[in-house]
């Protein structure tokens, strides 16, 4: 990945999008490869219906992550019912993340919408503004995909499908895509395709996406949006990466790692917990009383910030940095136990970044620790060969700095977080983290 401004990375929109959603499908086995099937109907519908490959293309990118704003595992299931209560509880999030990211901002309004009724016709416009065709097309896949049931053959599903969804003919689902729908409906592989395992190669198969190609710039927007995907999961970690990444950008540029591209490291540092999206936010969100199936649930996630990053192009050092953030020089770290030398240099200021940060920063079940009780734990760590010495020597040296960085992104990211939050209409007067928490304990050296 070049660091320049004028230098373009590609990549390839499936493992970017696909991967990163197929993830959040992995908190609950019900919604293990929903956005998959809901993206495969999608397109399909939009196909039979003749979408210009310009809108196709967008339904499909809406379709792969249209429920990624069901930050908690409560408002991914509600969002399951035929008939979904308050579907903004994960709309309105979903679209305010696509939005924060320029290249996406044209699928946040597809997102806002899916669950919108079509009324008749008055589903075409809502709060004054017209609703795209295709947050319908998506409403009617989606409305597909939560009756299928995994325990039951699906070809002995087929007609009871199909009628529950002609019953929503006019109200729920405009009557031209209806017919659309019948259209595939009738077609055994359409339902064997729908159920396969494969479905996600299926997919990519039938209908390929063009690479994209961003500039440094969108590449750290694109980063920044991920990174709140996983962040604003629960107040506790709405700021977390945004500090490690400061953290670790800094040891970076102090001991002239890559000096060509410190944006690397920067990137690794806000995505490394992208892996947390198989973690439901009620486990993060636990101030005490963690039982040892929830720490089953909390091991796995390095695993997958591997799983989720390595696939996409360029990406492929920071997805191994990332999966490797909670391994140890001695071998006692997770999942892989790798130990001294197998670590490289990438992972072990990850390491130290993100420790550095964990200690600094408040926690659902303790407040932020002074800076030098931090180096003193971190000294331990390095006698016990966990942490990297020459990195903690350098914290230990630039502590003014590095902590003032961290809390100035970590400031930042809070803000972002406020104002996330009140664009979602989810601010609901809870005392803010920071006010349990006596000033001193924020980490100010
Ligand atoms: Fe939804
Ligand atoms: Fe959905
Ligand atoms: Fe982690």
């Amino acid at each position: 990945m070049p660091s320049g401004t004028d230098i373009k990375t590609r990549i390839e929109l499936y493992p970017l999008l696909g991967s990163i959603a197929a993830a959040t499908d992995l908190v609950s086995p019900i919604l293990v490869n929903h956005h998959r099937r809901v993206t495969f109907i999608a397109a399909a519908l939009g196909e039979t219906l003749g979408l210009a490959q310009e809108e196709l293309r967008r339904l499909i990118l809406a379709a792969a992550v249209h429920d990624i704003g069901g930050l908690t595992v409560v408002t991914r299931l509600e969002a399951f019912e035929f008939e979904v209560d308050n579907p903004s509880r994960h709309t309105l999030p979903g679209a305010a993340l696509l939005a924060s990211f320029a290249p996406f901002a044209e699928l946040a309004r597809v997102v806002r919408f899916h669950h919108l009724y079509w009324q008749h016709g008055r589903g075409g416009a809502e709060e004054g503004e017209e609703v795209p065709r295709l947050s319908h097309i998506l409403h009617l896949a989606d409305r597909v995909a939560v009756q299928l049931d995994p325990a039951r053959e699906i070809l002995a599903q087929q007609r009871g499908v199909v009628a529950r969804i002609k019953d929503g003919s006019g109200e729920m689902f405009a009557p031209d895509q209806i017919e659309a729908f019948l259209d595939l409906a009738g077609r055994e592989a359409f339902w064997l395709d729908l159920t396969s395992p494969a479905v996600g190669a299926i997919l990519e198969r039938r209908f390929p996406l063009a690479a994209v190609e961003f500039d440094r710039g969108q590449l750290l927007a694109l980063a920044e949006m991920f990174r709140r995907l996983i962040d604003f999961r629960s107040r506790f970690t709405a700021t977390h990466s945004s500090g490690v990444a400061a953290v670790a950008a800094a040891l970076a540029g102090l001991s002239g790692f890559m000096p060509a591209d410190p944006d690397r490291i920067m990137i690794a540092g806000l995505l490394h917990d992208i892996g947390k999206l198989v973690v439901p936010a009620e486990i993060l969100e636990k101030r005490q009383g963690l039982a040892s199936e929830d720490f089953a649930v909390i091991y796995k996630h390095p695993y997958y910030t591997g799983e989720i990053l390595r696939p996409i192009t360029g990406f492929e050092d920071i997805g191994q940095w990332g999966s490797l953030h909670h391994e140890r020089l001695d071998g006692t770290g997770y999942p892989y136990r790798m130990k001294g030398e197998e670590l490289p240099l990438g992972a072990r200021i990850l390491a130290v970044a993100d420790t550095f940060t964990a200690l600094m920063e408040d926690r659902p079940y303790r407040c932020g620790i002074s800076p030098a009780g931090t180096e003193r734990i971190m000294r331990d760590m390095v006698e016990y060969h966990r942490l990297d010495r020459d990195y903690v020597a350098l914290i230990q040296e630039n502590i003014g700095e590095i902590n003032d960085r961290r809390h100035e992104a970590q400031l930042a990211a809070n803000q972002a977080h406020l104002r996330f939050l009140e664009e979602c209409r989810l601010l609901d007067g809870r005392p803010e983290v920071a006010d349990r928490c006596p000033v001193s304990s924020h980490g100010q050296a």
